[in-house]
């Protein structure tokens, strides 16, 4: 069997250790031959390859980002080329698709799979925010470094007594926000799924200030947005790929919070940082399974199917079905931060 291979969107920390998996099960269990496509779709839309053997993925488990490369691309282009894709593909003899990739590339790979391509997908996002399994790898490491970043904070704002506000990526889910402001005991966590009060939040700094507390730290997330009406957030707009840009949060957050309380504020952005350098082993381990999981689907002929972390096991679901909505923040693990917050 010969089987086609690509990295699309924002890149992740565990993406080599996928294709590391993919390459080593297809050969060692199978036989099966390896291609790599080249930054994304765009490669397969471009003609764009690289053999993959063993050799080739020497080392890659603990190597971040993508050794494929990857890229977005507009839905409406895929769309629009779906015919050239398969032709691509089927120049080259692909049997089954590998794509791995978060919403938009899983998207595709759903359209490709009506088309009648053969595909089985494998989650990526350090947002968390695929749905139907429980976990993607990448989001396991951004984590850990957004809680190391914390920790730092912690100290410099205590010196300070400074109000320190942290700004995670999370567009649309509020994921690495929560888990980063309870893992490093953040005061307040603010997330996409619950527009804030300003005045709420200009509340609970005073209080704590009024109370005796050297600090305050806050974990916002990218996507975070204020109650309507309550405080101005600059528009920037939308990219070429129809996702709204963002315009810094946390700096305009704090600049509110600056002039209502008269408590000084410091601003960090921790941006791309979260997705850079080797993964976490938790997601070396997740990554793994995907893609030896991944390749056995493929070999045995389940395809349109991603695969999924349910519990401990890895398990199979339609990409239909884990592309119909995003998996945002439950309103009960935001009620969890409760007791750990204010
Ligand atoms: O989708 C993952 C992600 O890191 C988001 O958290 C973030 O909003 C986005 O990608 C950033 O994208 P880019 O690397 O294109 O700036």
């Amino acid at each position: 069997m010969r089987i086609g291979v690509l990295t699309g969107g924002g890149d992740c920390p565990g993406l080599n250790a996928v294709i590391r998996s993919v390459v080593r099960t297809a050969s060692a269990h199978y036989g099966s031959e390896v291609l790599g496509f080249r930054d994304g779709w765009r490669g397969l839309l471009e003609d764009r390859t690289t053999p993959l053997d063993v050799a080739a993925v020497d080392g890659l488990l603990t190597r971040g980002g993508t050794t494929l490369g990857s890229a977005r691309v507009a839905p409406e282009r895929l769309n629009a080329e779906l015919p050239q894709m398969k032709d691509v593909l089927a120049t080259h003899g692909i049997d089954v698709l590998i794509p791995i990739g978060g919403e938009g590339t899983l998207t595709a790979a759903h359209l490709l799979s009506e088309a009648g391509v053969p595909v089985v997908g494998i989650p990526k996002t350090i947002d968390n925010d695929i749905d139907e399994t429980d976990l993607t790898f990448g989001f396991d490491t951004a984590v850990s470094i957004a809680t190391e970043m914390i920790d730092r904070l912690h100290t410099t704002a205590e010196s300070h007594q400074r109000v320190l506000l942290v700004e995670v990526m999370g567009r649309h889910a509020g994921w690495i926000a929560l888990h980063a402001g309870l893992a490093a005991g953040a005061h307040l966590t603010l997330v996409p799924e619950e527009p804030f009060d300003v005045e709420e939040v200009c509340r609970l700094v005073t209080e704590r200030f009024d109370r005796g507390d050297s600090h305050v730290i806050g974990v916002v997330a990218e996507g975070a947005h204020p109650l309507p009406g309550t405080m101005d957030l600059r528009d920037g707009g939308l990219d070429e790929y129809g996702h709204r840009r963002f315009t810094g949060v946390a700096q305009q957050l704090g600049e509110e919070l600056e002039q209502r309380t008269g408590k000084e504020v410091r601003t960090t952005v921790l941006g791309h940082v979260q997705r850079g350098g080797t993964p976490t082993s938790f997601d070396r381990v997740l990554a793994t399974r995907f893609g030896l999981h991944a390749t056995i689907a493929a070999h045995e002929g389940r395809h349109g199917q991603m695969v999924a972390l349910r519990g401990t096991e890895i398990d199979l679901v339609p990409l239909e079905k884990a592309v119909a909505r995003l998996k945002t923040v439950t309103p009960s693990r935001l009620a969890e931060r409760a007791a750990f917050t204010g």
